[in-house]
């Protein structure tokens, strides 16, 4: 990594966690990642989801036929789990190199989780055969139960599921995905293997006031929802800490606002175009860019036992800030792009 006042020169991040939906929507947002990105672990969750190794090959080839050869980027496909899901099917993806790992989406937790996992003991077996393979389960971190209030549902589901799943499976390898709470950076911090979490630049930059106080605003809704201020600062330790259990996943989850401006609005942020350029500005903010490189480019690939990319991305600090657009247009209308309410001065150059 170089940085000098002006400038940065870092190895190509990869996106641990992103969406990129299909079809016309796929089109206008894939670029928006390859952009900046080498890698990134694609999540499962379409209408119908991609259950099964030949769902994903097929998914991963029509995510491949968007983009034009001259671009190198490698999506790395994950598997939705359902309790219908065989352990020789996703056993047969992964040593395939068809999928990198396995989703798991308690049932109704999120967008599209409606095939998701009910009892989590319905997949014991599936998740046995992952640990002995070494293949890595991805979850989303929160419990369903309506009792349990919103705020709440991360910090519940790690005391009342993850923390007697990995008792039982100390073996697999987890990650937490975009973690939410201060209670998911430490847990994160007390284990010894095998646990690592990806946050996202949202989390990262706001706090659930931004999204309720003032008047609502949906393009700020996403899930897990925002946090309070003290969890946002918990994240930004762990993101700044140099600790290699943390590293980037955007959760860039496109809707068109038509969906997201509604009686019932979905859930997502559309951070893909100006994620690099925002988490540089933060970075340097707060006085720590020597870590950023660690946190975009080194620490999930490390995780995932994957090379580091050999490409490198070069940020220039500029004397105006960025205009960031406010939406990207698609074939199926607008998404609005993801304003982190700061001025920006990072670019990407090259
Ligand atoms: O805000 C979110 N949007 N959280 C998720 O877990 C899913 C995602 C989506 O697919 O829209
Ligand atoms: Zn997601």
């Amino acid at each position: 990594m170089k940085i000098s006042p002006n400038q940065l020169v870092i190895i190509k991040p990869d996106d641990w966690h992103l969406h990129v939906r299909d079809k016309e929507i796929m089109k206008a947002v894939l670029p928006e990642s390859y952009r900046w990105a080498s890698r990134a672990i694609i999540m499962p969750n379409l209408v119908p989801p991609i259950t099964t190794g030949e769902d994903a090959r097929l998914y991963a080839n029509r995510i491949k036929a968007c983009i034009d050869k001259d671009i190198n980027f490698e999506p790395l496909l994950t598997l939705y789990l359902t309790e219908e899901t065989e352990a020789e099917d996703v056993v047969s993806a992964y040593r395939k190199k068809i999928i990198k790992a396995v989703k798991l989406y308690p049932a109704g937790a999120t967008t599209n989780s409606s095939n998701g996992v009910k009892n989590i003991d319905s997949v014991y077996s599936v998740l046995g055969a992952m640990s002995e393979q070494g293949i890595p389960l991805l979850i989303h971190g929160e419990v369903t139960d309506p009792q349990i209030d919103i705020f709440d549902r991360e910090a519940v589901f790690i005391e009342k599921i993850l923390v007697p799943l990995r008792n039982d499976f100390p073996d697999l390898k987890i990650v937490m995905e975009h973690i939410t709470t201060e209670q998911a950076v430490s847990y994160v911090l007390n284990e010894e293997k095998n646990l690592a979490a990806t946050i996202t630049p949202h989390h990262l930059v706001v706090n659930r006031n931004v999204m309720l106080s003032g008047g609502i605003k949906p393009h700020y809704y996403c899930l897990p929802v925002l946090k309070r201020e003290s969890h946002r600062l918990a994240l930004i330790r762990a993101a700044t800490n140099g600790d290699n259990r943390f590293f980037l996943g955007t959760d860039s989850a496109p809707h068109i606002d038509k969906t997201k401006i509604d009686v019932c609005g979905c859930a997502g942020v559309f951070n893909a175009p100006f994620a690099v350029e925002i988490l540089a500005q933060l970075f340097d903010n707060l006085g720590v860019l020597n870590r950023l490189e660690a946190f975009l480019s080194l620490h999930g690939a490390e995780f995932y036992g994957m090379p580091y990319n050999k490409e490198r991305l070069t940020l220039k600090k500029t004397d105006i800030p960025l205009q960031m657009p406010e939406n990207l247009e698609t074939k199926e209308g607008k998404i609005t792009i993801f304003d982190p309410l700061m001025e920006v001065y990072w670019q990407i150059v090259k």
